[in-house]
């Protein structure tokens, strides 16, 4: 309700008697594969860094290659992890990759040729909404630009992530499970309960443009 009364107001802004009014910003939307980043706000540290394997403060994706030899020769080189849909990755590999949000918060890719995940999880079509942004034109604010772990572009949008039926929801950045060192991303599902976690106000996308697939697997 709320967000088709912003959407009409919006589009009433638009467009005036039904003339696109240039001068004012028009809605992104999300017909193309893109990029995500962190999205706060009055966060400068975690502003627009880039996710890739699902971690921040990781510059290039890494990827899972299963040829010996020349990996390059027979593995796509994308440097950012890609996604289109509704958070569906894009890779080469036969019969894709789904992500999913398990039961603590941890957010995740399924192995190769397999597509099930752990009793409970959610797979990326329920609990995610994408919000589109206005266009704008200029970089985030204070984000530094020479940073290859940044992506300074304004996002098209953001996705949150409330599982169905929670009462909570949200997006956050922890440390991983499994190795502390390493800024992993996570959902608020009712059962998370991390509390050395950073809100994020989203997963703000971008138009990606690189390779495609990116990668084999991730
Ligand atoms: C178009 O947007 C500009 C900038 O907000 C505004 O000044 C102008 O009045 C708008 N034009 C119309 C016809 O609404
Ligand atoms: C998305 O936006 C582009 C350009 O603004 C437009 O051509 C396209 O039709 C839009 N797609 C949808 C699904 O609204
Ligand atoms: C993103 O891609 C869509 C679809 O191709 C296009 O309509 C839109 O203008 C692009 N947005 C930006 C910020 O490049
Ligand atoms: C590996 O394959 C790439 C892409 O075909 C090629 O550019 C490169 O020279 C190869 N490297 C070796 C060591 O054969
Ligand atoms: C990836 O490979 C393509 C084709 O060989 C090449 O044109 C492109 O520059 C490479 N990109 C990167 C990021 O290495
Ligand atoms: C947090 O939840 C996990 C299960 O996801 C549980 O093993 C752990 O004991 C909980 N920790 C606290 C402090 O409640």
């Amino acid at each position: 309700m709320r967000a088709s009364f912003l959407t009409s107001l919006a589009m009433a802004r638009i467009a005036v008697g039904g003339v696109i009014n240039h001068s004012l910003p028009e809605l992104n939307n999300l017909s193309s594969l893109y990029t995500l980043t962190a999205y706060t706000l009055n966060d400068c540290t975690h502003n627009g860094l880039k996710v890739n394997n699902l971690n921040l403060f990781q510059a290039k994706v890494g990827q899972y290659c299963p040829f010996t030899g020349n990996q390059s020769y027979f593995c796509p080189n994308g440097t950012d992890m890609a996604f289109g849909g509704t958070l569906t990755p894009i890779v080469l590999v036969p019969g894709g990759q789904d992500l999913y949000v398990n039961v603590d918060g941890t957010i995740a890719i399924t192995v190769q040729h397999s597509h099930s995940i752990p009793p409970g999880a959610w797979w990326n079509y329920y609990g995610w909404t994408w919000t589109a942004l206005p266009v704008i034109q200029s970089p985030l604010h204070d984000c530094p630009l020479n940073n290859p772990e940044y992506n300074c572009e304004p996002p098209t949008g953001f996705w949150n992530f409330q599982a169905p039926n929670a009462m909570v929801g949200g997006v956050k950045a922890c440390p991983n499970k499994y190795q502390p060192s390493v800024t992993s991303l996570y959902a608020v599902t009712p059962d998370f309960n991390r509390t050395d976690c950073i809100g994020l106000a989203g997963l703000g996308t971008h138009n990606y443009t690189g390779p495609s697939p990116p990668v084999w697997a991730y």
